[in-house]
C-alpha cells in the first residue's frame, strides 16, 4: 500500500507536515507508473515535486479561483520560468515599465536569446493595440503597479490581445488574491512573490503561477527541469502564513486608507496614488476590477527632491526602512534608489517615478499610530531637519 506522506499517521495532522525527502523509495513498479503517468499525485524525487509543495499549491490555487499552482523558488523565478515556457526566439512580448525592475533584467536576458520587448507605460495602456506586433505572444503587467499603483483595465488589455493571440500575464502581488482575481477579468495567468503578503512575515521566498491544468502542466515541466521547485521547510511556512493572509490583507487595506486620506491633506505630501482614492485616475476601473478595498500599497512624492525623501524617512520611528512589501511591519523605500536601481536613469523616470517618489507597504499596525509616525516626519521635512533613527 502506498502511504500518503502527508497522512502518514492514521489520523490528519493539523498542519502540513514538512517532508524533507529528496527522493522515494518506489513500493512497486506499478506506483512508479501511476506517478510518471500522472494518474496519482505521487512523489518521485524533491526537483519533480514534493508533497508539502503541493498542498500550499492546492491552497494558493484555490485563493486564485486556478485550476492548480506551480509554486516555486522566488517571485523572480516565477516570472522568469513563464517566459520561458511560452516565449521562443522572435517572439516579441509587451511589458509595462510599471512592474517590478527585476523584469528588466530579465529581459536583458531574454533579448539575446531573440525575443524582442516593448515596453509600454501604465497610463498609455489604452492604447495597447498600438503596440501589438503579429508575433506578440505574451503581455506582462501589474495593477495596481509597482511602484506607482497605476492601474490597467484587464478588459482592454483582453480585447487588444485576442487580436493576435497573445497571452495576458498578471502579477498580481500588489493587489493579492483578497482584492482581485485576474483569471476572473481575462488573465491567462496570475504570477505572485509569495514572499510579499502570502507569506507575510518576511521569513521566506517563495513564487507561485495559477492558472489552468493545462498551463500547470507546461510550467510544472520547465520548473522540474531547471529546478525552481521551492524547498519544504518554505512551503510550510508559505502554508502558515496563508492560515492569516485574508485578515492581514483586510487589515492592511484598512489601514492604507485612512493613511492615503491622512497623507492626501498634506502639504509635504504630492502625487498622492491609491487606487482607493476617488482622485486616483483610474480608481472606476480599480473599483471593477478589484473587491474588498484597494490593497496596502501606496506610493507618494515628499517635498521637493531626493533629500526632502531621505529626510523624511529618516525620520520615520515606527516605519521600516527596508525592500519588500506585504508584510505585517509596514516597510517604505525610495523606489528610484532600490527596486529600480538596476534600470538607466531616465528609464528610471520616463514613467513617473521621481528621485523623491516613495512606495509604502502598509503593515497591520494600529494605523493611527503609521499617521502618527508620518506626520512627525513631514515635520521634520518641513522645518528641514534631518532626523536619525536612535
Ligand atoms: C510585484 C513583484 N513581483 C515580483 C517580485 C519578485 O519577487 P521575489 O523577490 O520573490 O523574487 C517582486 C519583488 O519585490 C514584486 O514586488
Amino acid at each position: 500500500m502506498y502511504p500518503d506522506p502527508l497522512t502518514p499517521y492514521g489520523n490528519r495532522p493539523m498542519v502540513t507536515p514538512i517532508v524533507n525527502a529528496v527522493n522515494y523509495e518506489y513500493l512497486s513498479f506499478d506506483v512508479l507508473r501511476q506517478i510518471t503517468d500522472g494518474e496519482i499525485d505521487g512523489y518521485t524525487y524533491h526537483r519533480d515535486d514534493n508533497p508539502t509543495v503541493r498542498a500550499v499549491e492546492k491552497q494558493l490555487a484555490a485563493l486564485e479561483n486556478a485550476e492548480d499552482c506551480v509554486v516555486c523558488t522566488s517571485g523572480m523565478a516565477a516570472c522568469t520560468m513563464v517566459y520561458l515556457t511560452y516565449l521562443q526566439a522572435g517572439d516579441h512580448m509587451i511589458i509595462f515599465h510599471d512592474t517590478y525592475g527585476a523584469n528588466y533584467k530579465v529581459s536583458l536576458i531574454l533579448e539575446r536569446m531573440g525575443i524582442a520587448f516593448t515596453w509600454v507605460d501604465a497610463d498609455d495602456a489604452g492604447s495597447i493595440g498600438d503596440y501589438l506586433k503579429p508575433n506578440t505572444r505574451m503581455i506582462v503587467l501589474e495593477t495596481p503597479s509597482n511602484p506607482l499603483c497605476k492601474i490597467i483595465d484587464l478588459q482592454v488589455v483582453r480585447a487588444a490581445a485576442d487580436t493576435v493571440g497573445a497571452m495576458v500575464v498578471v502579477d498580481n502581488t500588489f493587489a493579492t488574491p483578497y482584492h482581485q482575481n485576474p483569471l476572473n477579468l481575462g488573465a491567462n495567468l496570475v504570477i505572485h512573490s509569495a514572499t510579499k503578503a502570502l507569506g507575510g512575515h518576511n521569513d521566506l521566498m517563495a513564487g507561485a503561477i495559477a492558472g489552468s491544468k493545462e498551463h500547470y502542466n507546461r510550467l510544472w515541466f520547465t520548473r522540474q527541469a531547471i529546478g525552481t521547485t521551492l524547498d519544504a521547510y518554505s512551503a510550510f511556512l508559505l502554508a502558515r502564513g496563508i492560515k492569516t493572509f485574508e485578515l492581514r490583507a483586510a487589515a492592511m487595506a484598512d489601514s492604507a486608507i485612512k493613511i492615503a486620506e491622512f497623507l492626501q491633506g498634506q502639504p509635504k505630501v504630492l502625487r498622492i496614488s491609491y487606487p482607493g482614492l476617488p482622485s486616483h485616475p483610474n480608481h472606476v476601473i480599480a473599483a471593477r476590477q478589484m473587491r474588498r478595498g484597494f490593497g496596502g500599497m501606496l506610493a507618494f512624492d515628499v517635498g521637493d527632491d531626493e533629500e526632502d525623501a531621505k529626510r523624511f524617512i529618516a525620520a520615520l520611528k515606527r516605519i521600516r526602512h527596508a525592500v519588500s512589501l506585504g508584510c505585517t511591519e509596514s516597510l517604505i523605500c525610495i523606489p528610484y534608489l532600490t527596486t529600480m536601481l538596476y534600470l538607466p536613469p531616465e528609464r528610471r523616470t520616463a514613467f513617473g517615478v521621481s528621485k523623491n517618489s516613495v512606495r509604502l507597504s502598509v503593515g497591520i499596525e494600529d494605523p493611527a499610530l503609521l499617521v502618527a509616525d508620518l506626520k512627525q516626519a513631514l515635520a521634520c521635512v518641513a522645518q528641514g531637519r534631518k532626523e536619525t533613527r536612535p
